[in-house]
C-alpha cells in the first residue's frame, strides 16, 4: 500500500488522519485492524481496509447526491479518503430500525422488533466510561451542542436512516440500526463524517435474515468467517469483487 506522507495529527481505532497541503482537507487512511468491547477485543482482518473505506466512499458519496451533506471529497485507491476538516463533536449518533444489540439489552423488547418510528439515540465517544448515552440537556451541559444543532443532527440522522435504508434494500440488505459522527465544517454547517461499513451498520441479508457486518466478529466468529462477511458485503453494495486478491470471497 503506498504510504501517504502527511503528518499524523491523530489516530484512531480503525483509520490514522493525516494533514495535507490545505489546512481544511485531511486524509483518512483506513486501517486493518477490527475491534469491539471499546477495544478490548483487536485483530488485524488483512483487506479490511480496502473493503472499509470502499463501502464508506461509496455510502458518503450516495449521501451527497441525496442532500446529506458529508466531508467526503474524493477516494484515493486502495484505502485513503480525502475529506473535509470536521471539528468533530464526539458523540456517537445512533438510529435504529430494528431493536438490537444495546437496545434489546437496555429494554424489554425482543430482538428482531421493528421500531416505529426509527429511534436515534446519542452516546459520548469515551472508552473508558463504556460511552454513556447523552440526551439533549447533556450536549448542553457538557458543552458537545447547542439545541438548534442537536434537532439539526437528528434530522441530517434519520435522513441518512432513509438514504442508506433504500440504496441497501435494493441490494437485498436490510438496514437493522447503524451510527455515524458529525461535526462542524466552516461556518459551523454540520456535516456527516467519519466512516460507514460494516464496522457501524448492522446488516441482515433479505430472505435469509443472515448477518452481514461486525456483529460476526463481536459474536466471537473466526477471522475467516469475518473477512468471508465483509467480502460479501462490498460484493452486495459494489456489485464485484474487491480489490485485496486471493480467494477469500468462496
Ligand atoms: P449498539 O446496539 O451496540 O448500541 O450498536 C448500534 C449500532 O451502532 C450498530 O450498528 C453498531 C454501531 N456501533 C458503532 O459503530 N460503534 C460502537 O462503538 C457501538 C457500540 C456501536
Ligand atoms: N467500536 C467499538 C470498539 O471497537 C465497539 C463496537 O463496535 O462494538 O470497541
Amino acid at each position: 500500500m503506498p504510504n501517504p506522507s502527511g503528518k499524523v495529527l491523530s489516530e484512531g481505532k480503525t483509520k490514522i488522519v493525516r494533514e495535507t497541503e490545505r489546512s481544511d482537507v485531511v486524509l483518512l487512511e483506513f486501517k486493518d485492524s477490527i475491534t469491539a468491547l471499546d477495544g478490548e477485543k483487536k485483530d488485524i482482518l488483512r483487506g479490511k481496509a480496502v473493503i472499509n473505506s470502499h463501502i464508506s466512499a461509496y455510502l458518503l458519496e450516495l449521501l451527497e447526491k441525496n442532500g446529506v451533506p458529508t466531508h467526503i471529497i474524493e477516494f484515493i485507491e486502495p484505502n485513503m479518503m480525502r475529506v473535509k476538516k470536521l471539528n468533530m463533536i464526539p458523540v456517537e449518533v445512533v438510529c435504529r430500525n430494528i431493536a438490537a444489540g444495546h437496545f434489546v439489552k437496555n429494554f424489554p423488547v425482543a430482538e428482531g422488533t421493528p421500531l416505529n418510528p426509527p429511534v436515534v439515540e446519542f452516546y459520548l465517544k469515551d472508552d473508558a466510561r463504556h460511552d454513556p448515552m447523552l440526551n439533549e440537556d447533556h450536549f448542553l451541559v457538557l458543552g458537545l451542542a447547542s439545541r438548534e444543532e442537536v434537532k439539526k443532527i437528528k434530522g441530517l440522522t434519520l435522513k441518512t436512516n432513509k438514504v442508506l435504508s433504500k440504496d441497501l434494500k435494493a441490494k437485498g440488505l436490510i438496514l437493522v440500526d447503524f451510527k455515524i459522527e458529525v461535526g462542524r465544517g466552516t461556518g459551523g454547517k454540520i456535516y456527516v463524517g467519519d466512516e460507514i461499513n460494516a464496522d457501524s451498520m448492522r446488516l441482515r441479508e433479505v430472505g435469509t435474515n443472515r448477518i452481514l457486518d461486525k456483529d460476526v466478529y463481536r459474536k466471537g466468529g473466526s477471522m475467516e468467517e469475518v473477512l468471508n462477511t465483509y467480502v460479501q458485503l462490498y460484493e452486495k453494495i459494489l456489485g464485484k469483487k474487491p480489490p485485496i486478491g486471493g480467494t477469500q470471497s468462496g
